[in-house]
């Protein structure tokens, strides 16, 4: 039989622990503000195991601290315990009481994660695209950014491709977590409860400049974001064909076939600067980029002589094949090799002389 005195204890323990536990549960900020209505169930889910688990701790700290207390031995007690067969009750209760907890947060995390799967309705299709190291949003089949932006309380559903290793999407304010598989779409919805901007960020090890492959997030008013929308849909034009393999896609005043207007030319060298992600890594001061993963890209004039190669020469090679010559402080393995077959040779050419022509004196 437990004594009343030993109950008491028990009692004073337990709430001393339970009050601990939950200072280093509330004081502490273990989560981001939320910013999607995903995150509120993440966050929900997150309190309903923490509550449970605090009763569970200050409980077992307070039948332990007790037992070591009360039935210490004495340094010169040589005598074996007490024979115990155990007790039925008590074993029924800490048998049902755990399952039924258990079971209970499984139901609640299966009935978020339903909740999460499903963007609604009206969701927007955002397609975002990861390689090492950059990711890309494509809007309606034709818009490409750089920067992810999203219009608030409404379902986004993103479908994920990746076009080398994997990667994994997360935004930490909106909580959702999704790997981007080669060769598999996965997919993933979110619906933004606030404006603002926020990181997307890469979290599964990709390679060297894994921790750098980030982008930014700007969740906008509905009407904003339509504007931009419509903006880039103006300024931009469909996507060089990068990937498609076919036709080069006719952009703007763009001609397809045959001598390509020096605008033109020059107009597709800064969409595709900007649609491969080269900004990402590199200062280019023509597009207005100061990223410092890569060498600046301003001076491949002084670069391509110190080399002993004609600009254009110098310029192709190391976008096709980066490791060919490094530039002095910088790692091989480090820029994708894969541009050379996931740009169109149209795209490519406009490229090296985009950053030929820009960088001569
Ligand atoms: Cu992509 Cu880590």
């Amino acid at each position: 039989m437990i004594r009343r005195g030993a109950l008491i204890k028990m009692g004073a323990i337990f709430v001393v622990s339970a009050i601990i536990a939950t200072l280093v549960a509330v004081l502490i900020p273990w989560l981001p503000e939320s910013a999607s209505e995903e995150m509120d169930g993440i966050i929900f889910t997150y309190w309903f195991a923490t509550v449970i688990c605090i009763g569970i701790f200050a409980l077992v700290a307070a039948v332990i601290i007790e037992a070591v207390w009360s039935f210490r031995v004495q340094p010169d007690d040589d005598t074996d315990g007490p024979p115990i067969h155990g007790h039925t009750g008590l074993e029924i209760a800490w048998t049902v009481v755990p399952a039924i907890l258990v079971i209970a947060i499984g139901v609640v995390s299966a009935v978020v994660l339903a909740q999460n799967a499903d963007a609604g309705d009206d969701a927007l299709e955002v397609k975002v695209f990861a390689q090492q190291f950059a990711w890309r949003f494509e809007y309606d089949g034709q818009v490409m950014s750089d920067e992810l932006v999203l219009p608030v309380d409404r379902g986004v559903e993103f479908r994920l491709e990746s076009a080398d290793v994997i990667h994994s999407f997360w935004i930490p304010e909106m909580g959702q977590k999704q790997d981007v598989v080669p060769g598999v779409q996965t997919e993933i919805a979110i619906t933004p409860t606030r404006t603002g901007r926020f990181t997307l960020v890469c979290t599964e090890l990709c390679g060297l400049g894994h921790s750098t492959m980030r982008a930014p997030v700007r969740v906008l008013e509905e009407q904003e974001f339509e504007a931009w929308l419509d903006e880039r849909a103006e300024a931009g034009g469909p996507p060089p064909g990068e990937e498609t393999g076919g036709e080069e896609t006719t952009g703007g005043e763009e001609t397809t076939g045959g001598e390509e207007t020096v605008g033109g030319a020059q107009e597709l060298g800064r969409t595709t600067f900007a649609d491969a992600g080269c900004g990402g890594c590199h200062a280019f001061e023509p597009a207005g980029t100061d990223a410092q993963i890569g060498p600046a890209l301003d001076d491949l004039e002084a670069a391509a002589q110190a080399a002993g190669t004609p600009v254009e020469e110098y310029v192709r090679e190391s976008i096709v094949e980066p490791n060919a010559v490094l530039a002095e402080g910088y790692q091989a393995g480090v820029m994708p090799s894969t541009y050379g077959e996931s740009l169109s040779p149209e795209a490519l050419d406009a490229l090296v002389a985009y950053l030929s022509e820009d960088t001569a004196p």
